[in-house]
């Protein structure tokens, strides 16, 4: 029984420890993704991140979306761009660098509108994303 307890504690200091030192920090900036609104288009389906539809024609700015590229799902998107790309990419500084799921040459579709905190936040957390 002893045995039994002590197995369940480890179990639970383990998933403490996950909790406390992995998901805290992701959770803070999966949040600015969402308060950005960069799930206006966008989806990260390993982040149960989903696309809000809808909410962008009430938005103040009307974005171009009826055409175009469809914007994908960033799920994998630091495997193929780093955090100085993707500071770069978002500000429209630079054009998108085609991979084998995007194969872009064009800038992004919308300007960053946050704090450059929140662009470096936001890139870094992206780069880890894979
Ligand atoms: C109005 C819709 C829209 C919004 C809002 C938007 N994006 Fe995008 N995004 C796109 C589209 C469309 C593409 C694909 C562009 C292309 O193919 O040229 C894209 C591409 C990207 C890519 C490149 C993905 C890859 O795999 O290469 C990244 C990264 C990205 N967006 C991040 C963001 C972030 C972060 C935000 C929020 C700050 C955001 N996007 C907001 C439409 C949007």
């Amino acid at each position: 029984m002893t045995e039994c307890n002590s197995g369940w504690n480890l179990k639970i200091l383990l998933a403490l420890s996950v909790m406390l030192l992995g998901a805290t920090p992701a959770r803070a900036d999966k949040e600015l993704f969402v308060k950005l609104k960069c799930s206006k288009c966008h989806s990260i389906s390993t982040l149960a991140v989903e696309k809000i539809k809808g909410s962008a024609d009430a938005d103040e700015e009307g974005e171009d979306e009826e055409k175009g590229a469809e914007p994908p799902d960033l799920s994998h998107v630091g495997a193929n761009h780093d955090a100085a790309f993707f500071s770069s990419y978002l500000t429209k500084k630079s054009a998108h660098t085609p991979h084998a799921d995007v194969k872009s040459t064009s800038k992004h579709k919308l300007k960053f509108k946050g704090s450059d905190e929140e662009l470096n936040k936001l890139a870094a957390w992206l780069a880890t994303l894979k």
